[in-house]
């Protein structure tokens, strides 16, 4: 399958892999949608990329029901959904838990993911599909980030559910590694290069993701059609240092 003429809705679409994910279909010739919560950040990425007519976006927050409701309302028929989305990732170690920060956590990736599934549902074309992100702490837990661990893991279960309980809707979800993406500036700010380069080494990629490897893998996960209920790693190894 060509995704070609389709349309693709990319929750996180103003920025880093989501962003990447935007321009490799709008390069395949797709329709695309970008949702974030930044009107303002999403019409700057928009207009930065230049693909005129071809690229909309629309502002919403998709831990909210609400706007998620409206979102798909307001899109209609689609093809693929690809959630990127990811905010409010506060590391913190088990004993100085804090339940505030934990459920801002799970409502960023859990919440939105089943609030995106639940709504897309009743829109997405059934020869279409549905991507999540998930990521290398699934398998790879800091200690001081087991929050975004049991929420990665999470999607890989709810992954599988839904691959049958959508069907004949293709899900999946990509598991990232180490990718360099404005997300970097908030979790090691000045500490990022060395840390990059320190990974980069025991990688046996030998360098850090780049937004488009993800890109990539996004649209394999959109064209295969006989790939469902799959996690896609793209991590460069990082599973086997
Ligand atoms: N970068 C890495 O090394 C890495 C590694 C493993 C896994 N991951 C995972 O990969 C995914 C993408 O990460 P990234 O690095 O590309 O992040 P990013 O550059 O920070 O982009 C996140 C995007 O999500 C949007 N967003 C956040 N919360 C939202 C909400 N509630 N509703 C709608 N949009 C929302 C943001 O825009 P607004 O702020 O305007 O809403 C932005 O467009 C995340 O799930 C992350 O956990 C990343």
């Amino acid at each position: 399958m060509e995704i070609a003429n389709h349309k693709v809705v990319v929750v996180g679409g103003s920025s880093g892999m989501g962003l990447a994910v935007v321009r490799a279909a709008l390069e395949k010739g797709a329709q695309v949608v970008a949702v974030a919560r930044s009107a303002e950040k999403l019409a700057r990425a928009v207009d930065e990329l230049g693909f005129g007519g071809k690229v909309s976006s629309l502002a919403a927050d998709v831990t909210r029901e609400d706007d998620v409701r409206r979102l798909f309302e307001t899109i209609g028929h689609f093809d693929h959904l690809v959630v990127t989305a990811a905010g409010d990732l506060a590391y913190q170690p088990i004993r100085e838990l804090d339940l505030d920060a934990t459920r801002r956590i799970i409502d960023s990736k859990l919440i939105a993911a089943l609030l995106l599934a639940k709504h897309a549902a009743a829109y997405i074309d059934e020869h279409g599909s549905l991507t999540f992100t998930s990521g290398i702490a699934a398998e790879r837990p800091l200690p001081n980030g087991l929050v975004v661990a049991a929420v990665n893991g999470a999607l890989f279960s709810l992954t599988y559910g839904l691959a049958t309980s959508l069907a004949p809707v293709r899900v999946n979800v990509l598991s990232p590694g180490w990718v360099d993406t404005p997300i970097w500036e908030a979790v090691a700010g000045k500490d990022k290069p060395a840390r990059f380069e320190q990974m980069s080494r025991r990688l046996p990629a030998g360098r850090i993701g780049r937004p488009e490897d993800i890109a990539h893998a996004a649209l394999f996960l959109m064209e295969n059609e006989f790939t469902t209920g799959t996690v896609l790693r793209v991590d460069g190894g990082h599973r086997l240092v």
